[in-house]
């Protein structure tokens, strides 16, 4: 695997691939990699030529500076797990590499991002569109890979890429999950034993609302039962449950039977256990 650390030599070895008409699949990340990543990067080779995997982890998508300052950071981990499997190039900038100068242009989503993680985190979005807006100019990747469980940032860089023009496919991918159903992230790693242990209870309060769902329970009522579920569990403190418009991201209001249009519905959580702040989602 080629390791980069500079924009420009990135750029011109991707130059002379895609003249040998190579087609490139991209993996951005911000390291502290599982198998969740793998996952994305074993997509991308298996839809690409060449996969370029990224890892930065980007200041101006965190809102909070505990969050930033405790963000896992294992580079040399991370290196080996991409080269075992299988990935190409590894692009690790610096944060003077990226941002010789903090940017000034601000990214609007709309409503998009007026819920759920944009409402709890301003201003997340905004640096998110920023940081993979510039890595989609670095790498120009015929095909970009994102994992399901960032429900939101799908939609927001969706939205993006659309409403940009940017010239690449999309592919989002299914959350992957630890055997007893808590949804890989690299936060995790930031879980005390005792977290640990408790974290998968957000799967299950998942899971128990869509149970209520199909049985067509009123979302106000779902929702009143997911909070009193986890109310019972010390050690967790739910910051929101939303049961929204797969499409919109918008709230959801009545019951399935109600739901005339069809669409699909995704059920969205984000809790703290402690510190560590942990989201999660899944589809009706
Ligand atoms: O999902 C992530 O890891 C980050 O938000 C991303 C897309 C790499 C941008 O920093």
């Amino acid at each position: 695997m080629l390791v980069f650390h500079q924009i420009s030599v990135l750029q011109e070895h991707l130059k002379q691939l895609r003249n040998q008409g190579m087609t490139v699949g991209f993996v951005p990340t911000m390291g502290a990699l599982h198998q969740g990543h793998i996952s994305l990067i074993n997509q991308a080779k298996a839809q690409s030529d060449i996969v370029v995997c990224s890892i930065f982890v980007n200041p101006t998508q965190f809102n909070n500076a505990h969050d930033l300052a405790v963000y896992p950071r294992t580079l040399e981990a991370d290196s080996q797990m991409l080269d075992t499997a299988g990935c190409d190039i590894l692009f690790a900038p610096s944060a003077e590499e990226m941002y010789p100068k903090l940017p000034t242009m601000k990214f609007d989503f709309g409503a998009l991002e007026t819920v759920m993680e944009g409402a709890f985190r301003p201003g997340h979005f905004n640096g998110v569109g920023i940081v993979v807006s510039k890595l989609f100019h670095i790498v120009q990747p015929d095909k970009a890979f994102f994992g399901q469980k960032d429900l939101q940032q799908c939609a927001v860089i969706s939205c993006m890429v659309n409403e940009l023009s940017f010239h690449l496919e999309l592919v989002i991918c299914p959350t992957q999950r630890e055997e007893d159903g808590l949804a890989m992230s690299s936060r995790n790693r930031n879980l005390s034993p005792e977290q640990r242990a408790i974290a998968p209870f957000l799967y299950q309060a998942l899971n128990n609302a869509k149970a209520s769902l199909l049985q067509d329970k009123e979302v106000s009522e779902v929702k009143t039962e997911l909070a009193e579920f986890l109310r019972n569990i010390e050690g967790i403190e739910l910051e929101y449950f939303e049961i929204s418009d797969f499409d919109t991201l918008q709230p959801f209001h009545g019951t399935l039977s109600q739901n005339s249009g069809g669409g699909k519905i995704a059920l969205c959580i984000a809790a703290f256990l402690g510190k560590t702040r942990l989201i999660d989602n899944i589809i009706i």
